[in-house]
């Protein structure tokens, strides 16, 4: 798709729903390719720049795979190899690796980071998740959504537990633009940003979906094709983990929650997951959840962003 080339991927805001719909079948033609034993090279002799301030198993393995792949040579760049916004600036750092690398991927902290990193750099960045937002793993939610159900639109998604961390963001922001119906599951202390929520609202305005913020997750779940949740504490929040178990546990996806939702719905969490937390090991191992394959497909729709924000999604 010719308007994705030489773009950034920092947030779904910046996305049309063609634009988030063309990636996520993309993505599926990609696998296919895959499954089939077909590699088309099409990121040959291109180089990744791989940057990391926060751990990653998912992040950081389905780049390296996906360059791998399509013919590129991932770089991974952990906090301590590199100088970045220590002793060299962000803005110097971009345009230094953008020289070298045809792309750069930056999971860290402050989302500004991210913004300033793509300012500066004359390549594509993608964001690998910020404290404000984990765009490109949405889309390998969605993906796992369409594999199961076949489409977007229309569907429920009920996500549980701290609903104004990235993944929440990130989630509200998808489904409104795709025309799903999202419902947001958390105590008042934790419920999304009142801006970006009427920002999301006016999306789902343009595309048929709704968004809504429930207090009682029994209330919330009912009818849902897709519950969603996420670690209670995020990367960089350790400290609060124990007011956090506090607020959260009766936001607790279990059995008797997965009970109220409709009846093909399925479970999903974008993992690292912490069973008993957020999660009972029941629901996690249950037929419905369909954890590993979103796993996977953060291989594909890695892959899928890169080739498209290079220009070789052909
Ligand atoms: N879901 C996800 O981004 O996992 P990692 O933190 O392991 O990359
Ligand atoms: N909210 C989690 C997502 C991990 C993929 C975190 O930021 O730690």
């Amino acid at each position: 798709m010719n308007s994705l080339k030489d773009r950034d991927f920092l947030t779904l805001r910046d996305f049309s729903r063609e634009e988030l719909q063309y990636l996520i079948d993309l993505s599926i033609r990609l696998k296919k390719e895959k499954k089939d034993g077909v590699y088309r090279e099409r990121l040959k002799r291109m180089n990744a720049a791989l940057i990391f301030e926060k751990p990653s198993t998912r992040t950081r393995c389905s780049f390296t795979v996906a360059c791998a792949d399509e013919g590129a040579h991932p770089e991974y760049l952990n906090r301590g190899d590199i100088q970045l916004g220590g002793k060299e600036s962000v803005a110097d750092t971009a345009r230094v690796l953008s020289r070298m690398f045809d792309i750069i991927e930056f999971r860290g902290f402050a989302h500004r980071t991210i913004e300033e990193l793509a300012e500066y750099s004359s390549v594509p960045v993608i964001n690998g998740l910020t404290d404000d937002e984990h765009p490109i793993q949405i889309l390998a939610d969605f993906m796992t959504i369409q594999e199961r159900f076949g489409r977007l639109l229309g569907l429920k998604l009920v996500y549980a537990g701290d609903g104004r961390n990235n993944m929440a963001n990130s989630l509200m922001l998808g489904c409104a633009k795709m025309g799903m119906d999202y419902v947001c599951a958390a105590p008042p202390e934790l419920s999304p940003d009142s801006a970006l929520t009427a920002e999301c609202v006016k999306y789902a305005g343009e595309s048929g979906g709704s968004v809504r913020v429930e207090r009682f997750p029994r209330e919330a779940v009912k009818g849902a094709d897709v519950v969603y949740t996420d670690v209670w504490a995020s990367m960089g929040e350790e400290a609060k983990a124990a007011e956090r178990l506090t607020l959260l546990s009766p936001y607790q996806v279990n059995a008797d929650l997965m009970r109220l939702a409709g009846e093909a719905a399925v479970f999903l969490h974008c993992l690292p997951a912490v069973k008993g937390k957020e999660v009972t090991e029941e629901v996690f191992e249950a037929p419905y959840s369909l954890v590993f394959d979103e796993a996977e497909n953060r291989v594909h729709t890695a892959k899928a962003v890169m080739v498209a924000l290079k220009g070789k999604d052909l």
